[in-house]
């Protein structure tokens, strides 16, 4: 006979916080919102710790070079897609290893042949006045010098007046020498009262500029999540077919962290893929999706530095309807948070949990990792943001963007979907094609999602997540004080009257 579940599968709407005792010293500026991504033994640090509990999701429409770098600035790690060919998925984990707050590389650049009219032409494509002449016009060739809008008067100069006849020659540059941080690299500016200053390297081959302008907003960024090496941290998601070749080139780029990325991954497939990176590289992996203490045990008992918990609850997922597999997400973060606390407490070991999917209210968040989660991946969130890879497009007055799912057909991501040995004509879709409305810059949303969790842990009486994992007050809500929450017996004015 077939096991029951006796409890309910709920999901995050179906709770609310009961708030505790707020102390004078729990205000939002004192709320630590660092958590660990990977395990730890009792009494010892994470390998590696997020400073904002959020991960972005292994998805074509989220997680590229772009929103890797955007996320990693504000203290959380994005995981960069592998449903795409393993050298462009390395050539992004690339990207965001070189990016170096402040350090650009230059995207305008002409040989001293070159003539005013080309400088013209290129500054209208970049949009960016400052160029770097170089001996063969790549951004890392050897610098001759630079051009600035100070060098030329495009109404009184000829057109063809040749670069070398105008620019600012390397002589009379100062520069700083590639290494140096980027305080030394600002001293430097104000010191000569500089815009720009190029940073070369040994042999006078130029590698980036550093602009006043941009020195601000470096300090607006106080959580990046970086190495010992100050490059951004940056996960990769793998699956259980192809990680032969591809993990030996990913690890080779600089990822940080792999995540093997599967629907359902309580599978002797997943559990091969976590021993392979175990026994052959020094890095870290997590696994998943479960839903249940099983599927999370077996995980960890295969080596699995973190767990990712969610199945169907997506919200591009349409896994629940196709195969009727799946949990509400709530209840099973709070199933497997149990199992981990137990796993804790019997072996010294702490493997966080991650929440994946179905974050629809930013309150959500906060129950979610009062529940228990360690870090939340989400993908609808980021889809909405400057960011992301999808398409801006205007519809009926407003702008949205697309956002599809790894099992749709736009995707193609049969990996994540397979169960082995099945034929093409056996697939079938687990997602769809859609559009998010469009929301501006992932930094000015992140800080208002981020100042809510803060000011409800407060409520809470929680100053970091374990106080709000052990002294959170849950209750779950019935359909008609669901109404209650919402506003009510009230035209708004911002309402079609
Ligand atoms: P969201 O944050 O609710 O949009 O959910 C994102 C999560 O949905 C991802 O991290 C994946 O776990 C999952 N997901 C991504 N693509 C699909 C799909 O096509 N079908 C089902 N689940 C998906």
């Amino acid at each position: 006979m077939a096991q029951y579940t006796e409890e309910v599968s709920r999901t995050f709407s179906e709770y609310l916080l009961i708030p505790g005792l707020t102390t004078k010293a729990c205000t939002p500026d004192n709320v630590s919102l660092k958590t660990p991504l990977t395990g730890f033994g009792r009494g010892e640090k994470p390998a590696i710790e997020l400073n904002i509990p959020f991960v972005s999701a292994i998805m074509q429409a989220v997680s590229d070079h772009n929103l890797a770098i955007a996320l990693a600035r504000n203290g959380g790690m994005s995981f960069i897609f592998g449903s795409q060919p393993v050298d462009s998925q390395a050539e992004m984990i690339r990207r965001v290893k070189k990016f170096k707050a402040g350090f650009v590389v230059s995207d305008s650049n002409l040989t001293p042949a070159h003539t005013l009219a080309d400088v013209l032409k290129l500054k209208e494509i970049t949009g960016h006045s400052t160029l770097g002449i170089t001996e063969d016009g790549t951004p890392n060739g050897q610098l001759l010098g630079i051009v600035t809008s100070r060098d030329y008067r495009p109404s009184r100069d000829p057109l063809d007046r040749k670069i070398k006849d105008f620019m600012t020659p390397f002589d009379k540059l100062i520069t700083g020498q590639a290494g140096i941080s980027l305080n030394e690299a600002n001293d430097i500016i104000w010191d000569h009262k500089l815009n720009q200053l190029p940073i070369i390297d040994e042999k006078r081959r130029l590698q980036f500029f550093v602009f006043r302008k941009d020195y601000e907003s470096h300090k607006e960024y106080p959580n990046e999540l970086s190495d010992g090496n100050m490059k951004l941290l940056v996960g990769a998601g793998i699956n259980s077919r192809d990680y032969r070749e591809r993990v030996p080139e990913l690890m080779e780029a600089g990822a940080d962290v792999l995540c093997v990325d599967s629907s359902d991954g309580f599978s002797e497939w997943q559990r091969d893929t976590i021993q392979y990176v175990k026994q052959n590289f020094n890095g870290f992996i997590g696994g998943g999706n479960v839903v249940d203490r099983d599927g999370f045990l077996y995980l960890v008992e295969s080596g699995a530095d973190f767990v990712k918990v969610g199945i169907g609850g997506g919200s591009i997922c349409i896994t629940r309807e196709q195969k009727g597999i799946g949990r509400g997400q709530a209840t099973a973060i709070i199933d497997v948070a149990a199992a981990r606390d137990e796993y804790f407490n019997k072996t010294g070991r702490y493997i966080p949990i991650c929440s994946d999917g179905g974050i629809v209210q930013d309150y959500h968040l906060t129950l979610a990792l009062a529940m228990g989660a360690d870090f939340i991946m989400m993908g609808r969130y980021f889809a909405r943001f400057d960011e992301s890879p999808g398409r801006k497009i205007m519809i009926n007055n407003r702008y949205l963007k697309e956002y599809w799912g790894e099992g749709s057909n736009r995707a193609r991501n049969w990996q994540r979907y397979d169960m082995g040995g099945a034929s093409e004509s056996m697939k079938f879709e687990e997602g769809v094609d859609s559009y998010v409305p469009y929301a501006g810059k992932l930094k000015d949303n992140l800080d208002q999602t981020l100042g809510k969790i803060r000011s409800t842990m407060c409520s809470c009486g929680a100053r970091n997540f374990s106080e709000l994992k052990n002294n959170a007050k849950i209750t779950l809500v019935s359909a008609t004080s669901i109404v209650e929450g919402g506003t009510h017996d009230v035209i708004r004015k911002d309402s079609d009257m």
